[in-house]
């Protein structure tokens, strides 16, 4: 009785373990939505963007002439171009521990009020406590428009080098 007890008892944990599985897989509509599509001739030069992507904010900033030009090597490297435009793209999110901060457009960076973590208007950290610069989400580029949560070559290679995360 205790055997059996037992065995039905397991073909119950794997049941529940299935149907637990199932309850944790996106549905086929939430997978759909996985992509955005960006029209990147929209975005003004200078101001900040914020768009959305599987319910996370994305900082959008096209690059003025002004921040091309004075750009160091590491905010080259972190810069996506599309359309012959250079942006900064990049999960609104301070990498300390996920609050959303907020752009000066006049100081040119990035406020953290939850703990005062600051960033450059390329989203590398220029006051601790965030351990890192923004992450940048996967990317496609095609023709003048990006794919946010599709992964081309330009985020693969920035990915390679460490500069995603
Ligand atoms: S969450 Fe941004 S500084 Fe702590």
């Amino acid at each position: 009785m205790g055997k059996a007890f037992g065995a039905v008892a397991g073909v119950g944990a794997v049941g529940s373990l299935v149907a637990m599985k199932k309850s944790w897989d996106p549905l086929p509509s939430v997978k759909a939505a996985g992509f955005t599509t960006l029209d990147m001739t929209i975005y003004p030069e200078g101001e900040l963007i914020t768009e959305k992507w599987r319910g996370k904010p994305i900082f959008v900033l096209k690059k003025t002439a002004e921040m091309i030009a004075s750009q160091t090597e590491s905010q080259k490297a972190r810069s996506v171009t599309v359309g012959g435009s250079e942006f900064m793209i990049a999960i609104g999110l301070c990498t300390h521990l996920g609050c959303i901060p907020s752009y000066n457009p006049a100081e040119k960076s990035f406020l953290c009020a939850c703990h005062g973590g600051m960033f450059n208007w390329a989203g590398e950290v220029t006051k601790v406590p965030p351990p890192r610069a923004f992450d940048i989400p996967p990317f496609k580029i095609e023709g003048n428009n990006m794919i946010l949560g599709e992964v081309g070559p330009e985020y693969k290679a920035m990915k390679d080098s460490g500069i995603t995360l």
